[in-house]
């Protein structure tokens, strides 16, 4: 007899989950932007305008929503004017916060936007606010959305693009606190109110101004830039990243024993405790929450893959992410009233990626399987639910052993996503269907499951974790009995 139940009240509706949390995050970092997006014109890899279409066509079937760009620590010492004209004559640089490599600059603004034009998914822009001005950030607004007679729209043109890009999103620096400056959130505060008053928006380009906010638990910053600048941001970033054991020694993204994998999983579920204290702080000063927290960096962190550059931060994805993945969209869709982005870092070949590439090979990864079956809750409504889940326990840790959401689509389709993180047994899960309007529906379902705790995709193996079709379930009028597969996760569309 199963202890595990879930109650899914169809009839009560919560709020909607933005599209925007099933963001990605890019940066001039190891070989996320060159190599894994970008290759140039004359490369043999086949690209559109200079960015590869395996990655292209990959990133479309998940319906990326949104990209960040350029970082990260690199944003704090970007200056967006050495990525602009002809690609042989911008300057080349050292990228000393990440391996020491030479940064042509042929990825810049027009490359960047070119790229979102291909996905159709929105740009967020980092400024610099680290180690740039306010004329800089200034300017980089206006030449990218001022349409009309001004110097930036001018060079703009020069450059190739006469018409102005819409910009929606714009963060106005990165982990301040830190590689973007060391500052205190008093000194930050001020600096945000003064470079964000010249991000302007020019003509019907409304720019949603993202401020800095804090590294994982640090109250006293979100205190304060609520306090300070609340009235000036839409939304105030938090980065959180999952780190399995030490930052010296994060542990190995393969060939991890059980420990490694329950002490992953419930750090992961962290997000949900610091999602709800730096909220609860917003909510004194923004009680209607009008400004929304921005998860622009999450995913894990581990030691990087043995001989490869360590400023690469290139790292390996198994089952153990996509359980990730799906642990932190649960809490992201129960937040979704505060919580309107998040972007996973990042999105090729750096830390949680959703696709690894060498050469012209690319593979996906489980955590991409887990954006594509999750990808039915992007803007869909929050469905009540009431979960009772067993725990799982190893080596003396203990966690529940399902997590559960629910929403519903535009066309009344619901969705329920399940992760079961015990690698070790099935779990059997009574569902009960209250308030949905139909009588006669169909069920269908998708899920991921491997049977090694590090199950991952390689080159030369490329589909050793992929979605199958489920089909452990039974329907009784409106129960629903699901048979879980151990380290699973799984997506069920009710029709
Ligand atoms: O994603 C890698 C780095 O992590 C980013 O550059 C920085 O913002 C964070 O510390």
């Amino acid at each position: 007899m199963s202890n595990n139940k879930l109650t899914i009240n169809a009839d009560q509706v919560l709020s909607t989950i933005d599209r925007q949390i099933y963001g990605h995050f890019s940066e001039h970092l190891g070989r996320c932007i060159y190599e894994g997006i970008w290759v140039g014109e004359d490369s043999p890899i086949e690209n559109t305008k200079g960015i590869r279409n395996d990655v292209l066509k990959a990133l479309k079937e998940i319906q990326i929503p949104g990209l960040r760009w350029p970082g990260g620590c690199f944003a704090d010492e970007y200056h967006w004017k050495d990525g602009i004209g002809p690609r042989e004559q911008r300057k080349r640089m050292i990228n000393t916060h990440w391996g020491g490599v030479v940064e042509n600059n042929h990825f810049g603004t027009h490359e960047f936007m070119q790229l979102c034009e291909l996905l159709e998914c929105e740009p967020i822009i980092c400024g610099n606010v680290g180690s740039g001005t306010v004329q800089e950030m200034s300017e980089w607004v206006e030449y990218m959305t001022f349409d009309g007679v001004s110097p930036m729209a001018e060079l703009r043109a020069q450059n190739g693009h006469e018409k102005p890009w819409k910009l929606k999103y714009f963060g106005v620096g990165n982990e301040n606190w830190g590689c973007g400056g060391n500052m205190r959130p008093e000194y930050y505060a001020d600096l945000y109110r003064r470079y964000s008053t010249y991000v302007r928006n020019y003509g019907d380009n409304k720019v949603f101004k993202i401020a800095c906010g804090p590294n994982v638990d640090d109250y006293r910053w979100t205190e304060v830039l609520m306090r300070e600048a609340g009235r000036y941001m839409d939304g105030l970033s938090l980065h959180y990243y999952t780190v399995p054991g030490v930052w010296e020694k994060k542990g190995s993204a393969t060939g991890f024993a059980e420990e490694e994998w329950i002490e992953t999983l419930i750090k992961t579920q962290r997000m949900d405790e610091l999602i709800t204290r730096h909220s609860a702080i917003m909510d004194q000063y923004d009680p209607s929450k009008r400004v929304a927290l921005i998860v622009d960096e999450w995913g894990t962190w581990y030691d990087v893959e043995p001989g490869t550059n360590p400023g690469f931060l290139y790292q390996q994805n198994t089952i153990r992410d996509a359980l990730v993945a799906a642990l932190n969209f649960n809490i992201f869709h129960a937040h979704s009233d505060r919580v309107r982005m998040a972007n996973i870092a990042q999105v090729v070949n750096v830390l949680q990626s959703v696709i690894l590439t060498e050469g012209e090979k690319m593979i996906l990864t489980p955590t991409y399987h887990v954006f594509n079956m999750y990808k039915v809750h992007q803007d869909a409504k929050l469905l009540q639910l009431d979960l009772q889940s067993e725990d799982y326990t190893s080596h003396g840790k203990t966690m529940k052993a399902v997590s559960a959401t629910a929403s519903v689509d535009a066309e009344g389709a619901v969705h329920i996503s399940l992760a079961h993180v015990d690698p070790t047994k099935t779990a059997t899960l009574n569902i009960d269907l209250r308030g949905l309007v139909k009588d006669q529906f169909k069920v269908e379902a998708t899920e991921l499951t491997a049977t090694e705790l590090d199950a991952h995709n390689t080159f030369d193996n490329q589909n050793v974790v992929k979605p199958s079709a489920f089909t452990s379930f039974e329907v009784n009028g409106h129960q629903l009995s699901v048979t879980l597969s151990p380290m699973s996760v799984t997506t069920i569309s009710i029709r």
